[in-house]
């Protein structure tokens, strides 16, 4: 808790334009802290999407309240909003669970349909976090990410667009009681000081050595968002008609986390997975069973079948490379190496 924690967290909370930051151990642990500050936990219900890393759904379960899937669009990925008013009524009606929150998550860099899912919300007077885990830069409707639910988790990993040397995350909100209560959780719990525990919480400080990093690329950091939009759009240019690409809707800038494309099917996604890996580039699936398939989620009673869009999506997705730095050559190369194989 060195003096660049509240430097950065005064400079990101510019960055984002909301009233508070508080950073933390990790993007898991910015999740977690909201949550436990809402007070959620057995018998509420947490609505999320299938396809996303399980750091999302896994802290929903770890405070014991119960993740209820949603399915997911099939052109951005991102949680369906009439699907999610459909899942909330259906808890509703059948009475085993409390819903309290959804946990909408900025798949790959793209921001979820915010208005549509905060009415939704507001209908059925629940909470909305933002798991911007992965899209930290990125935008929707004029606004940055981490401005759009009651609260915004992000991480800082090495892999995400603002990445430290480790781990790191933070909560953007604009609540002064959620902000307030988070300050305390990172610390144990903390009251008036170090020996003054209030509440239970957690040890989530983010270290002062990823602060420092993490300044210096913040300086760096909007024309390396930039430089991944060239990137994606160069991909996009060369690839078009040969895989799907993605597609940013309208209003919305995506960070980039990641650049996924969709194969025909899965068959035709490992030949072209193999031949780029001979070819000596490297390609990633993000992600190849949905949660809801998860032998941790089993107990649940989810089968195959529940969530087709996911499912389809988790068969045919590959990630191509993906930093500010990738050069034309590099990018034309992948895309050559993808043409001639189809
Ligand atoms: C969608 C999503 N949520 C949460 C997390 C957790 O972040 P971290 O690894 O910083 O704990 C990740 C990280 O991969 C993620 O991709």
């Amino acid at each position: 808790m060195g003096p660049e924690i509240h430097e950065l967290e005064k400079k990101l909370t510019d960055y984002v334009g909301v009233r508070y930051t508080v950073t933390c151990a990790s993007g898991t642990d910015a999740l977690l802290l909201t949550l436990l500050a809402w007070g959620i936990g057995k018998g509420d219900a947490v609505f999320t999407t299938p396809f996303t890393f399980i750091a999302t759904s896994e802290v929903i379960s770890l405070l014991g309240a119960t993740p209820i899937f949603v399915d997911i669009d099939p052109e951005t990925y991102n949680i369906v909003p009439e699907l999610l008013d459909i899942a909330i009524k259906k808890t509703i009606k059948e009475g085993k669970w409390n819903p309290k929150a959804v946990l909408a998550v900025d798949l790959f860099g793209l921001p979820a349909d915010y208005d549509k899912i905060k009415q939704v919300a507001t209908k059925y007077n629940i909470k909305v976090l933002e798991d911007a885990a992965q899209s930290f830069g990125g935008a929707y409707k004029g606004s940055r990410v981490g401005n759009f639910g009651d609260a915004a988790g992000t991480s800082f990993f090495p892999a995400k667009p603002l990445g430290c040397y480790g781990d790191g995350g933070a909560v953007f909100t604009n609540d002064s009681q959620l902000y307030e209560k988070l300050k305390s959780i990172r610390v144990h719990g903390q009251g008036m000081n170090n020996y003054d525990s209030i509440r239970i919480g957690v040890n989530s400080r983010l270290d002062t050595i990823q602060t420092a990093i993490l300044l210096a690329k913040l300086s760096v950091f909007d024309e390396e968002l930039e430089l991944r939009n060239e990137v994606a759009k160069r991909y996009t240019n060369g690839l078009e008609g040969t895989v799907v690409t993605p597609r940013i809707p309208e209003g919305c800038l995506s960070a980039w986390a990641q650049y996924s494309v969709l194969a025909k099917d899965s068959k035709e996604r490992e030949q072209l997975t193999m031949n780029l890996k001979e070819k000596g580039i490297r390609t990633a699936i993000y992600y190849q069973k949905p949660l809801h398939l998860q032998q941790v989620y089993k107990e649940m009673g989810y089968k195959k079948g529940d969530f087709i869009v996911a499912e389809d999506i988790s068969n045919r997705i590959f990630s191509l490379p993906m930093y500010p730095y990738l050069s034309d050559d590099k990018i034309k190369r992948i895309i050559d190496a993808i043409k001639s194989l189809k």
